[in-house]
């Protein structure tokens, strides 16, 4: 990793039970939850909605769905959608990614390859090369592509004709798209963290599949921990599943979900270890802020890149942590949910616990 260059950060898989990035694990038994078509599909009514209407358009005029893009965070079900597209019109899939496409020439042969009607699943399609990039313009918008042989000013473009196919986008930074590759998409759908009524139904379809028993309570306290995922419920209900198991009779109950998620240090919101720690840093030590991110996270012993990726999102997203130009703050959600006063409430620095002026300008940046 050069400086100047800029990665996006992926926590190590497998690190976090709350992370939404694949792990190993999940790669293994994903495969396994995937619903098969729209009607399985839990949640995302509108999504689900357009998608219908184009996928059933496309088939009563017997042509090509147009392309779709699909953007969301990270285990939202978008490579399950891009799966259901396919299935919905009976036509075969074709999978790769963006990182996998170096080299036009490498878009080139997969293009090329492709049958009337097929899929083609571009994952990750913001990662993709320039150069593919631009091939992929004219492929989507012309059913063509201009293949380069040879080199120099010998060089000559031997126009390509490709049967018509359905382009299947998906990205988590729907913002990195250049514009001409986003106007080229027929339609674009908005992936949107999924409600806890939603991800109930997700973990009672999920234990179905599993062969595991889970009652409704227990089916909703996962869910509520699941951080509106569906990909982290089902990491949840496998991991309550073994406590279930070895602890209890192998029933999952609000009970046994609790105690499991405790032994797993996740908390009723779905705050882990490492948000916790981050949340309570801010509030005992800096009174809630404003502090710098430098200073909370040397607080925390962790790395700053990891305090702002990692554990900040989800806790600006659930309205605990505000990022503010004077540092970051706690809202009064956060001093609730950890079971705290906020100092002017209490009446003064005396009701906070250790924080206090004097400790602050030791962590001053
Ligand atoms: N709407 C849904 N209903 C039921 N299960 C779902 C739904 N969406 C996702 N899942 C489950 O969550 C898991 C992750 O979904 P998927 O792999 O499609 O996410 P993704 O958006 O492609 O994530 P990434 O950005 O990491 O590629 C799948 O195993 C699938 O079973
Ligand atoms: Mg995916």
């Amino acid at each position: 990793m050069k400086a100047g260059v800029t990665v996006d950060f992926v926590p190590p898989p497998g690190e976090r039970l709350v992370g939404a990035v694949a792990d190993h694990d999940d790669q293994a038994v994903e495969a396994a939850l995937r619903p098969k078509d729209l009607s399985e599909f839990v949640g995302q009514e509108r999504v689900r909605e357009q998608l219908d209407l184009v996928l059933k358009a496309a088939r009563q005029r017997g042509a090509t769905a147009d392309h779709i893009l699909l953007s969301g965070a990270p285990g939202l079900g978008k490579t399950t959608l891009s799966m259901i597209i396919a299935a919905e019109m009976g036509a075969p899939i074709r999978i790769t990614s963006g990182p996998a496409i170096q080299h036009a020439g490498d878009l080139a042969a997969i293009l090329s390859s492709l049958t009337e009607g097929e899929v083609l699943f571009l994952d990750e399609i913001h990662r993709m090369s320039r150069p593919a990039e631009e091939m992929l313009y004219m492929a989507m918008e012309d059913f063509r592509v201009d293949v380069i042989v040879g080199k120099g000013p010998g060089a000559t473009a031997i126009p390509l004709e490709l049967p018509p196919f359905t382009l299947v986008g998906a990205t988590t930074r729907a913002g990195l798209l250049p514009p001409p590759l986003r106007d080229r998409f027929g339609f674009t759908g908005h992936m949107e963290f999924y409600a806890p009524a939603e991800l109930e139904r997700v973990v009672r379809r999920s234990a179905g599949l599993l062969d595991v028993a889970v009652d409704d309570d227990g089916a909703a306290e996962i869910a509520g921990r699941s951080r509106g995922t569906p990909r982290i419920a089902n990491r949840l209900l496998r991991r309550v599943r073994d406590y279930a198991q070895v602890k209890a009779d192998g029933r999952i109950t609000r009970e046994t979900a609790a105690q499991a998620l405790e032994v797993y240090e996740v908390d009723a919101r779905g705050l882990d270890r490492l948000d916790r720690a981050v949340l309570t840093a801010l509030l005992k030590l800096f009174g809630g802020g404003p502090v710098g991110l430098s200073t909370l996270a040397v607080a925390v012993g962790e790395e700053r890149e990891t305090v702002e990726e990692v554990a900040e999102p989800f806790l600006v997203r659930e309205g605990l942590l505000a990022r503010t130009p004077r540092g970051r703050i706690a809202t009064p959600a956060a001093w609730e949910h950890l079971g705290m006063v906020p100092p002017q409430v209490a009446g003064g620095a005396g009701g906070i616990g250790q924080g206090g002026p004097g400790q602050r300008s030791l962590f001053a940046e």
